[in-house]
Parts: structure tokens; C-alpha cells; sequence
């Protein structure tokens, strides 16, 4: 099916979301939307998929002009959605939510279990998506619950499938697999509009490129475009895609990290036998696939888990006693992986959240009381200083974009004295721009003679930032490398293979 978009505005209040966009997807045809965080592509989409109404403009489906005023319109109309964030019902199996989300408008009739059973077998087969109908929902890992939401678009005989930034929330592995399988949608055509910031994945999948830059198309470009200039479509201004970082200054260990062990809540060993350490003016990244110890690792030398076993050194002084209120305090600076659940607080506002852990601070605070003004001239240096872009000060957190909430996070640990800074997934569900500014500042940060652990499941990232990159593997550090190290190797390592195995392997085959 052919989708055309004239002229379609919507405003919020005096802000102009999306500016008078044309856009038009072939039939068969993978179209990107490329934009940053807040550029208007969900809302676009959601003006597509009748969750907005549009101020102005129309939308036309093989030439026909369409109006719709639910979800259910767009469906009828044979439009699908995968949003950011599922919409399964956890407790039920993969065909009870097919199921549910059936959608009768369009006289598809009713789905009893054994019928819905049989379709996602069916729809699973032909665009080899691997899915179990009897699976529960909720053992099923993140990039398997994707593919039901696909299911579920499909068993609505959906022509149009958009895709809302699918790929944040996937491992590298993961993204491979849907590439696969929105190319077999195309090959059937199905028309999809993918929707990612991500320039690697548009180039690698796209048949079209439309850049969306605050609100409005810039162009609609061929994946031969290069990553630069795409960047600089997308941002407005050339970025670098590298980051800049002169050569390390080692100072003296910081972080003495011996012997850790943490057991979770399960019983399981999470991490096992750990040890390493960061000096002073050195990043160290801990590289490995989501789910090898990482994110244990990381809280434990937060004190936000007790580790079983081992000890942790801060400037040679044990702190795996410590509570998290202690390290903080001690001088480690935290960047956590889930920014919305440990890293800020969604309803308060930009003022509040940059003062965070600190408003006791006497900076801050009188005993008693707030000092307010000093509070707001904190909160506008730092937007000023990270571009944090917001409506104001007051707005909550929760308004802004992903890239600026991070920037909230980042400046306000970064404001204050550190000894150690640990950040994970420091750029996860961030855009370009944000991402460069982000790096410079961990490296700035670095250069200030800070000790930086770093975790990131991300290759570019780790190989971008690290003066040493750990490799973690089932809980374990298997290997401390250094970042010339050849990017297979790693994968390698982060697979729990060796890589001079891996290599006589294939040199024998
Ligand atoms: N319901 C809303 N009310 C007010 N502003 C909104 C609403 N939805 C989105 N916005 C604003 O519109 C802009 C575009 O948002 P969005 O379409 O979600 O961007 P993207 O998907 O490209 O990251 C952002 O500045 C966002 O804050
Ligand atoms: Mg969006």
C-alpha cells in the first residue's frame, strides 16, 4: 500500500511539533525517518496510527484521502504500530495477546485460542520470526516480545508497519535478526516506515531516508548518503563522529576493585571472582553482551547491593561496606543504566533533579531551608553548559526528550567533585549530538584525573572511550585488553571464546 503525507501540521499549545511534513512511502518500501530525540517522528506517527489529531494537512492511502480518529481507524485502514514501549499483556502467551489484539472493525472476525494459536505459527513461519505461540509473554526476552507486537500488526492484516525506534531496546545480535525480518516483510510488500536515529542501520537497511530535524523534513535522501552527511542532516551542523581524546595520564589507582563475588537475589553467582582497577586520568570500559554481570557489578561497587564476597578500595580505603548515600558522598559520581528508574525523578522539575543528591549540600540549603536562588543559578549554568535543551527550568524532567533527560543526569553528576565517575550504557537511547557531547564530557572528565569505569554493550562506544577495555563474560572478567585490539577479537571474548581458538578453527575449515 502507498502512504502520502501532505502538509500535515500539529501544534502543542504555541510549539509546532511537525511543520506542514510531506513524506511518501512506496509500496514495499522500507522508509527511515531519521531524526534525533524530540526531532517529531513519534509524533508523526502517532498522527498516522489516529492516537493525534492533525491541525492541518491530510493523509492519503493509495491515493485515497483518510481521516482517523482512534487506532482502530488506522488499523481498519490496515496500518500497524510497534510502539517504544509493548503493549503485551505479560501473564498471557504469545496467542492470547494476538488474541486480544484482534481487531474487529475490520470484519476479521473472532480469534479463539486454537485459531490464534495456529496464525502465529503461520505468520511466523512465512517471515521466519521464530516466535512460540504457547510462550508466556513475560519469559520471553525483549527482542522475542518485539516480534509478537509484529505478530500482532500482522494478524491485523497490516500493509503499513511502522516501527518506533525498535532497535534502543535490542542487543547488536538482536538488530541483525529484525533487519532479516523486516527485509522479508518488504519482499512481500509490506511498506514499513523505520524509525531510528541510528545512521549505521538506515544505511544498512533503507530504501528511502527522510530526515526529520525539529519538526519539519530537511530531505529525503538515498542510503548511499554518507554518515556524515546524514549527521549533519540530521543535526544541522557537522558533528564528529569520533570522539576526540588525546593520549591516557596515568595517575595512581583510584579504584581497587579485588576478588568480587556478588550472589543475587536468586541464589545465582552473578559475578564471580572479579578483580581490576582504574587509575587516576583512565577510562576502563566493561565490555560484554547485556546480562554477563555487568549491571551487578556496577551496583555492587554502589553499594547498592551487598557483594557476597571480596572488597572494594577507594583510594585504598575499603568501601564495600559503604551505603549508597556514603559512596556518593566519598566522591563516586553514577551515571546508571536506567536513567528514568535510578537517574532522575520524571516529575520534578529540571531545577529540582540538577540538585538531586545535593540539596543538603550547604551551597544549597540553610538547615531548615531551601536556598532557592542558588538552586536556580545552578540549574541555568548547567543548561547553559550541557544544552540541555527545555522549555524552562521548571519543566519536569519527564517533558524532555531522551537525549536531554540524560544530559540532566550527566550534568549534574559532573558538577561536582569526583574521584571516580562510573557511567553504564552512559549514551543508551541518546542522539548523535548528544551522544558527541556526552563523550566529550567523560573524556574532559578523564583529562581532570578522574577514575572512569565505563559499561557498554556498545562496540563504538567502548572502543571510542576505553584506555582499557575488561571483557565480561558469565560473570566473570575473562580478559583486560587494550583498545587496539581487533574488533572480532572482542566479540570473540564477549561470546566466552577465545580468540586464537576461534582463529585456528577457522583457519582448519
Ligand atoms: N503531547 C504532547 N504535548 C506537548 N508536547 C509534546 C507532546 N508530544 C510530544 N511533544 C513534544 O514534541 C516534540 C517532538 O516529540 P516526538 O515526536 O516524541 O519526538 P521524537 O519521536 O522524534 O523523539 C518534543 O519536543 C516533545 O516534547
Ligand atoms: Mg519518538
Amino acid at each position: 500500500m502507498q502512504l502520502e503525507i501532505n502538509g500535515l501540521t500539529k501544534r502543542f499549545g504555541s510549539f509546532t511539533a511537525n511543520d506542514r511534513i510531506d513524506l511518501t512511502v512506496a509500496t514495499g518500501e522500507i522508509h527511515c525517518l531519521l531524526g534525533e530525540n524530540g526531532a517529531g517522528k513519534s509524533t508523526l506517527m502517532n498522527m498516522l496510527y489516529g492516537l493525534l489529531r492533525p491541525d492541518e494537512g491530510e493523509v492519503l492511502l493509495d491515493g485515497e484521502p483518510v481521516t482517523f480518529h482512534s487506532p482502530g481507524d488506522a488499523i481498519a485502514a490496515g496500518i500497524g504500530m510497534v510502539h517504544q514501549h509493548f503493549m503485551l499483556v505479560p501473564v498471557f502467551t504469545v496467542a492470547e495477546n494476538v488474541m486480544l489484539g484482534r481487531e474487529q472493525t475490520r470484519g476479521l472476525g473472532v480469534l479463539d485460542r486454537a485459531q490464534a494459536a495456529s496464525l502465529v505459527k503461520e505468520l511466523s513461519e512465512k517471515y521466519k520470526l521464530a516466535v512460540d505461540p504457547d510462550a508466556v509473554v513475560e519469559d520471553l526476552p525483549v527482542g522475542v516480545q518485539q516480534r509478537v507486537e509484529i505478530i500482532k500488526a500482522l494478524a491485523n492484516d497490516a500493509r503499513i508497519l511502522i516501527l518506533d525506534e525498535p532497535t534502543a531496546v535490542l542487543t547488536p545480535q538482536e538488530i541483525d535478526e529484525l533487519m532479516a525480518i523486516m527485509s522479508s516483510l518488504r519482499d512481500s510488500g509490506t511498506s514499513i516506515v523505520f524509525i531510528t536515529h541510528k545512521l549505521r542501520e538506515v544505511k544498512a537497511i533503507g530504501d528511502k531516508i527522510s530526515v526529520v530535524r525539529r519538526g519539519k523534513v530537511v530531505a529525503t535522501t538515498e542510503p548511499t548518503a554518507s554518515e556524515a552527511e546524514l549527521a549533519e542532516l540530521m543535526v544541522g551542523r557537522s558533528v564528529k563522529l569520533t570522539v576526540d581524546k588525546g593520549a591516557v595520564e596515568q595517575g595512581p589507582v583510584v579504584l581497587d576493585v579485588q576478588h568480587l563475588t556478588v550472589i543475587d537475589h536468586r541464589g545465582a553467582t552473578v559475578v564471580k571472582d572479579v578483580s581490576f582497577d582504574v587509575h587516576a586520568g583512565e577510562i576502563v570500559a566493561i565490555a560484554g553482551v547485556q546480562g554477563n554481570g555487568q549491571t551487578e557489578l556496577i551496583k555492587s561497587l554502589l553499594g547498592l547491593i551487598r557483594p557476597a564476597a571480596g572488597d572494594i578500595l577507594l583510594d585504598g580505603r575499603s568501601i564495600s561496606r559503604y551505603a549508597t548515600r556514603e559512596s556518593l558522598d566519598a566522591g563516586i559520581g553514577y551515571i546508571p543504566e536506567d536513567r528514568s528508574h535510578d537517574g532522575y525523578v520524571g516529575p520534578f522539575s529540571v531545577r529540582e533533579n540538577l540538585v538531586l543528591d545535593r540539596y543538603q549540600d550547604e551551597e544549597f540549603s540553610h538547615g531548615i531551608g531551601l536556598k532557592l536562588g542558588a538552586i536556580s543559578a545552578h540549574a541555568k549554568e548547567l543548561v547553559a553548559e550541557f544544552d540541555i535543551r527545555t522549555q524552562s527550568i521548571d519543566s519536569p524532567v519527564s517533558a524532555l526528550s531522551g537525549g536531554n533527560q540524560q544530559k540532566v543526569v550527566v550534568a549534574r553528576e559532573l558538577s561536582r567533585p569526583l574521584k571516580v565517575l562510573i557511567a553504564s550504557q552512559p549514551t543508551r537511547g541518546v542522539d548523535v549530538g548528544s551522544i558527541e557531547f556526552i563523550h566529550q564530557r567523560i573524556v574532559a572528565e578523564r583529562d581532570r584525573g578522574t577514575a572512569v569505569v565505563i559499561v557498554s554493550t556498545e562496540l563504538d562506544e567502548v572502543f571510542g572511550l576505553a584506555d582499557r577495555i575488561a571483557v565480561m563474560y558469565a560473570g566473570r572478567i575473562v580478559d583486560i585488553v587494550s583498545p587496539t585490539i581487533h574488533r572480532n577479537d572482542i566479540g570473540c571474548l564477549m561470546a566466552g571464546v577465545d580468540p586464537e581458538t576461534q582463529r585456528q578453527e577457522t583457519t582448519n575449515a
